[in-house]
């Protein structure tokens, strides 16, 4: 695989990966809105940079032409379907065949199967209601992105982050299948790690068709594991 686009490149999620898929010899397109461009000015003579809205699909089809491998960064933020529009764009313009590998949190089930810890529940319902009722945010929208790429028969992965904090990498992430197994009970990841994990899925067809849920290699609930990973 030699060219990747990521899609929502100027955030911090992004930048990482810009980082991570420069180090890994990959060509790198970025996508991102036209007020954002000079937050990528430490790369931009090293990486393509297209700006645009990350939903509007005549941006995206131009951004992942000729590309293998597509990483993009759903957010929540706003009350446009921001995120559903963005996921939608790249289904339909990525190659036939490419790999797709999309960000989100663990508040995003794929099979229902998650078991959360009343805390966060409670934070989703009274962050939710909030962040909706002042159209800041709609993390249903977020759901809704999700569901889309669930369904579709592209060769798709959605990484799930826990809680994410600042600082040196630690290395890749773990993960498992469910939220609730004790292995990710720790529900940390380092921000950079997150990005290399979102990197190596591209190149890693067990993933294919996963929702894996990942928290950092290096937390309590990591280290204590006793059986093998997925
Ligand atoms: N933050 C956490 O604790 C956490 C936890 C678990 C999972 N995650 C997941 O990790 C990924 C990255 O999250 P992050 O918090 O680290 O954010 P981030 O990487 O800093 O990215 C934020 C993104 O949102 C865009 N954005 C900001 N305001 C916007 C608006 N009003 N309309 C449209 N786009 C807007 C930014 O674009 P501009 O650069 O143009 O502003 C940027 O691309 C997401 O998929 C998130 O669900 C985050």
């Amino acid at each position: 695989m030699k060219r990747v686009c990521i899609v929502g490149v100027s955030g911090k999620l992004g930048r990482h990966m810009v980082r991570h898929a420069l180090e890994r010899g990959y060509e790198v397109v970025g996508v991102c809105r036209e007020q954002s461009v000079g937050k990528l000015d430490p790369f931009k003579d090293r990486m393509t940079i297209v700006p645009g809205r990350t939903n509007d699909r005549g941006t995206i089809r131009s951004a992942v032409a000729g590309c293998e491998g597509v990483l993009t960064v759903l957010v929540p933020w706003g009350v446009q379907q921001y995120a559903t529009g963005t996921a939608e764009a790249v289904l339909d313009s990525a190659s036939p065949g490419a790999r797709l590998v999309f960000s989100c949190g663990w508040h995003v089930s794929r099979d229902g199967r998650d078991v959360y810890p009343w805390r966060f529940r409670a934070f989703l319902r009274v962050f939710g209601w909030l962040a909706r009722v002042v159209r800041f945010a709609d993390i249903d929208d977020q759901v809704e992105a999700c569901r889309r790429v669930f369904a579709s028969d592209t060769r798709w992965t959605v990484v799930r982050g826990s809680d994410l904090e600042e600082g040196e990498s630690q290395g890749l992430p773990v993960w498992s299948h469910h939220v609730g197994d004790p292995v990710l009970r720790s529900n940390r990841t380092r921000r950079v790690d997150f990005a290399l994990f979102m990197v190596e899925a591209l190149g890693n067809d067990g993933l294919i068709h996963e929702a894996p849920a990942i928290v950092g290699c290096q937390t309590r609930s990591a280290l204590a594991r006793e059986s093998p990973l997925p």
